[in-house]
């Protein structure tokens, strides 16, 4: 049985991925070690029912050293700290990672199974030991037109997100909803009384989220009642956000297609749901088929991806935050040729941030190496 050493176990990917693992009971093929980075020497956690012992300190190289598998989720800090060092010191064990830090490295790859078991594969064969989560944008977009990719009808694709507050972090999810709180409470008395004004209360709605008390302490701006069209830093030669950039970058590279990469742009955009990411495409065909059979190719690409159809009660009951969130389930509605020509498609899909957007993932390739 491998050893297992998890650091970041305890944080908000971390804590859906043990989850993930306890319910596919992954932990029966594994002998799992804690690590900290504030804890060390207190009990462990059981999880799948294994008794760890005691918490290890996550930066202890000797300790790490005696690890098969390392899994973090601690963030890219941890990783840029911990992983030179430890491959300085001659370990040769298996990376599996949730953070961006080294996605784009040669000797690193994307794992995302149902879309790149092909590059996966191939990267074990040649000795790969590094394997990273995706950008959960990618991902999610991936899972849901990775039929799409996989038989070569894509030209390219320009996107919109609709990113949740739960890809910033947990402190930005409690700020949206403490936002939201906010202002709902700034008009109490009005909304209890059916015939006050309704430009009265959106007139305190909006006094209240642009005063200077208002909680922005994270995002930096109103998210509750409001959107933020910026996502991660400026890259200035391209006026991209960073985000934008990852969609292009990380897309090509999951499938492999580097050298010769179709092009994915858009703008990513904050809004105020919790943990989905919603993401609204134009997609150019490179040759126009039936939607009938765009809609098969789409559905039939992996067992969690569901073509909803393109009717406003199917919509409204399938292809919504509210009911994707907490599970695995990856809807794709609102296909349509476009106005442009018979070549546009446009397609809208929902997938929830923290599972196919980040454990998911990264709890497969584990899955995969220890079986
Ligand atoms: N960067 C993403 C976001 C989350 O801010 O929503 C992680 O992939």
């Amino acid at each position: 049985m491998q050893n297992v050493g998890f650091i970041g176990w305890r944080g908000m990917v971390g804590s859906v991925l043990m989850d993930r693992m306890v319910e596919e009971n992954n932990f029966a093929n594994i002998n799992p070690i804690f690590f900290t980075t504030s804890q060390a020497g207190q009990k462990a956690p059981v999880f799948g029912g294994k008794d760890a012992g005691e918490l290890k300190n996550a930066f202890d190289i000797e300790e790490l050293k005696k690890l098969d598998i390392i899994v973090t989720c601690q963030g890219g800090d941890y990783t840029t700290e911990v992983y030179p060092k430890l491959k300085e010191s001659g370990w040769n064990g298996y990376w599996i990672d949730a953070a961006s830090t080294l996605r784009m490295k040669d000797d690193a790859i994307i794992v995302l199974d149902p879309v790149n078991q092909h590059v996966i594969a191939e990267g074990l064969k040649n000795g790969i030991k590094t394997f990273v989560g995706g950008n959960c944008t990618v991902s999610l977009m991936l899972m849901a037109i990775g039929g799409l990719f996989e038989k070569d009808l894509v030209e390219w694709v320009s996107v919109a997100t609709y990113q949740a507050a739960s890809g910033a972090g947990a402190k930005n999810m409690r700020e949206l909803l403490s936002q939201m709180g906010e202002l709902r409470d700034s008009v109490e008395t009005e909304l209890a009384n059916p015939a006050s004004s309704i430009l009265e209360i959106e007139r305190k709605v909006t006094e209240k989220m642009r005063s200077c008390d208002f909680p922005t302490e994270n995002f930096g701006a109103a998210l509750g009642g409001s959107l933020i069209p910026w996502i991660d830093k400026l890259l200035p030669e391209t006026g991209q956000t960073k985000e934008e950039w990852k969609g292009y970058a990380e897309t090509n590279k999951i499938l492999g297609l580097s050298d010769n990469p179709i092009p994915v742009d858009g703008l990513c955009v904050r809004i105020g749901a919790l943990r989905c990411h919603s993401q609204a495409f134009t997609i150019k065909l490179k040759k126009n088929l039936p939607l009938a059979e765009i809609e098969q190719i789409i559905a039939a690409h992996n067992e969690w991806v569901k073509v909803i159809s393109n009717d406003k009660e199917a919509t409204l009951r399938e292809l919504t935050p509210a009911k994707v969130t907490g599970t695995l389930n990856v809807p794709v509605g609102r296909l349509r040729k476009l106005a442009m020509g018979d070549e546009y498609l446009a397609a809208f899909t929902v997938g929830d941030q923290l599972l196919w957007g980040a454990a998911e993932p990264v709890r497969r390739i584990l899955v995969q190496l220890t079986q």
